[in-house]
């Protein structure tokens, strides 16, 4: 990873206790040299009472300054990076490659560094206006979807085991790069699945024919304004249920790889962790959504499940942003209703006809269930059995913040990975 990236996601990033693997342009060592020889770098640095404070302070503007000018010129070098994945992705295919940790180790690594760079371009791209921003991403943009094909096109579903991805991702990963590689991974091979059942129309039917018994109370407190006769499995998908077409399941992935870029090294955005704070959590979708929307030409799903990953059917410790245009477009067509439950399609959202996102309902499982099992993170972390247990009974059966048949279509992809 080169330095200017790593430097970009954290200016101490090496005092963090990791291990880190960087290197530094010839042309970046002297400036560094340059501005290194203007001044030691001693413990003043570090202590901010010390008399040498202003000079330092002065000088890291300096570091900044040039950061960002040279940032603002060129991603050439993380580009290149993002196409050596894909070329090794590619191989790999070709060479039609079976063993699970050779696999899984390059897909880890390719996700890794996409999303790496991807996080340290917007954040420098927010400091431009938004044309100069989406001509210095366009490469970035056409190399993270080039990346996104290439690694969706392994049989993740077979590959993604909760143990192997666990030991590669490993502590010293900073807490949100871990959560974004492994809700990647972890969410395409659910959508994976997920189609793959699809292909079968016993899947469907089963699922209708057990509806009314075990899912109907359910999603009748979800559509309040319907009698019980008029709530069936169409009811729940806008249209029926059906699998994902390629261009769709790869624009989603992009959604899935990108949903977190909005977060802060330094935030704690886990809802059962002390420190949690609602409104700095609220606060990574604002950030996702405006680096998305204004500084890239990312495909529009991207920026939906950005923006709807935490809406938890409108619950009140939810806050993606289409509850909150729900609500407003409730108050101002009083006479119109949301008959649907879960839409595939964004104009279906854009009409107000559902009351949720497809892709943003799977990302919510797939996300609560990685902040519930996360082992490397700080407090006391759940097991399997542990997490789906709460998940069933908090987010679904005594709270509806999560979709119970896609939950139910979760659990069973969970029991055979
Ligand atoms: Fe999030
Ligand atoms: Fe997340």
């Amino acid at each position: 990873m080169p330095f200017k990236t790593l430097y970009g996601n954290g200016t101490r990033f090496w005092l963090q206790k990791h291990s880190w693997a960087y290197y530094i342009t010839e042309e970046n060592r002297l400036k560094i040299e340059e501005l290194t020889a203007a001044k030691p770098i001693g413990e003043a640095e570090i202590n901010p009472k010390a008399p040498e404070q202003k000079v330092i302070q002065e000088n890291s503007a300096q570091v900044e300054e040039k950061k960002d000018s040279d940032s603002a010129l060129s991603n050439t070098e993380e580009v290149k990076n993002i196409y050596h994945h894909i070329k090794v992705l590619n191989e790999h295919i070709a060479n039609k490659t079976t063993d699970p940790t050779v696999i899984s180790g390059v897909l880890v690594d390719a996700v890794r560094d996409t999303a790496l760079i991807n996080r340290n371009v917007l954040m420098n791209a927010m400091q431009l206006s938004n044309l100069e921003a989406k001509v210095f991403t366009a490469n970035l943009v056409k190399s993270t979807i080039e990346m996104v094909k290439a690694s969706s096109s392994f049989k993740m579903e077979t590959f993604f085991k909760d143990e192997l991805i666990g030991s590669l991702v490993k502590k010293n990963e900073c807490p949100i790069l871990r959560h974004m590689i492994r809700s990647y991974l972890h969410g395409v091979a659910f959508l994976e699945y997920y189609n793959n059942i699809m292909s079968s129309s016993y899947a469907v039917s089963r699922l209708r024919i057990e509806f009314n018994k075990k899912y109907l109370p359910l999603y009748a407190t979800l559509l309040p304004h319907l009698d019980h006769s008029q709530i069936s499995l169409e009811r729940v998908f806008y249209k029926g249920m059906r699998a994902i077409p390629p261009n769709l399941f790869y624009n989603w992935a992009l959604g899935l790889l990108l949903h977190d870029i909005g977060k802060e090294t330094t935030v704690e955005y886990n809802h059962h962790e002390e420190k949690f704070n609602h409104n700095k959590a609220k606060e990574h979708v604002k950030l996702g959504i405006s680096a998305i929307v204004n500084k890239t030409n990312y495909c529009r799903e991207a920026v939906f499940i950005t923006g709807y990953h935490h809406d938890y059917y409108g619950s009140s410790d939810g806050y993606g942003m289409y509850h909150a245009y729900l609500e407003n477009f409730r108050k101002n067509n009083p006479g119109k209703s949301q008959d649907f439950c879960i839409g595939y399609d964004i104009e279906n959202l854009l009409k107000y006809e559902v009351l949720s996102y497809f892709p943003a309902k799977v990302l919510e499982i797939v996300d609560v269930y990685d902040t519930l099992t996360d082992k490397e993170s700080v407090g006391c972390r759940l097991s399997h059995n542990q997490a789906i247990d709460k998940m069933w009974n908090d987010f679904v059966i005594k709270r509806r913040k999560l979709d119970p048949i896609l939950f139910n279509i979760f659990m069973a992809f969970k029991k055979l990975i």
